[in-house]
């Protein structure tokens, strides 16, 4: 089983945008079963999948709520639901979590095999990284950026690309620009793929930003067999 954990400390970057997207986009490609974990006591992906169960009949990818009501108050840990998960041969994983610095987020760096960090293109997105890198540095997980809710035909977005080099991650040379289809096709419990197919520039930069995510976890799995011998 894979995990995949979303993190950015910085409130609406776009972390459930991305989980629920790549999630659908995971299963599209083969990686499935997906679950996705919302820590987020928003419970935005939660209420996602339940307007995908009302209107589409669907009940994939599975949607867990785990924040802390459910958890980390009842004294279960994210360890137990991923034993859970794998008993019901589960393959992927994807963490929606919460914009702060706080033990569930760690946790679910600690948990993952990479972790995804959504920034915007602009100069305050880009400074408030640290906290973020700094958890994933405490966590030692494997790490990369993602360019979102990026300017359309811009070269701010390349430049952001530049500026963020200096935190040592991966970033994906697919960047996801800023477009209403992203949003709008959560309405009905949907991803931009499932809602207008002809919306192919939205549907590219998921599909793009997923295949990268996808090649760095098979990289990282090579790199472990060379090192185990
Ligand atoms: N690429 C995008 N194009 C258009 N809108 C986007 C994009 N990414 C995010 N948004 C919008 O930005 C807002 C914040 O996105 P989202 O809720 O995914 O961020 P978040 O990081 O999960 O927020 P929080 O920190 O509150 O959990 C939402 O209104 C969402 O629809
Ligand atoms: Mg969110």
């Amino acid at each position: 089983m894979i995990v995949v954990s979303i993190l950015s400390q910085k409130g609406g970057a776009g972390k459930t945008t991305l989980s629920l997207h790549w999630a659908v986009e995971a299963e599209r490609q083969g990686f499935g079963p997906v679950a996705i974990i919302d820590i987020d006591p928003q419970g935005s992906a939660r209420k996602w999948a339940e307007r995908r169960r009302e209107n589409l009949k669907l009940e994939t990818p599975i949607t867990i709520k785990a924040d802390e009501d459910t958890l980390w108050r009842n004294d279960v840990s994210m360890s137990d639901v991923m034993v859970a998960l794998e008993g019901e041969k589960i393959n992927m994983v994807i963490i929606d979590t919460m914009p702060r610095v706080e033990a569930p987020c760690v946790e679910a760096a600690r948990l993952a095999d990479f972790a995804v960090i959504p920034c915007g293109p602009s100069i305050l997105d880009i400074e408030a990284m640290g906290p973020s890198v700094e958890i994933l540095e405490s966590t030692g997980t494997p790490a990369g950026v993602v360019v979102t809710q990026a300017r359309p035909n811009s070269s701010i977005n390349a430049a952001a690309a530049g500026k963020l080099d200096s935190y040592g991650l991966q970033i994906c040379p697919t960047h996801i620009v800023r477009r209403a289809a992203l949003m709008d096709s959560l309405i009905d419990g949907k991803a931009v793929q499932e809602w207008r197919p002809s919306d192919k520039a939205a549907e590219r930069d998921i599909t793009n930003s997923w295949v990268w995510i996808a090649y760095q976890m098979e990289r990282l799995k090579d790199e472990q067999r060379r090192q185990t011998g």
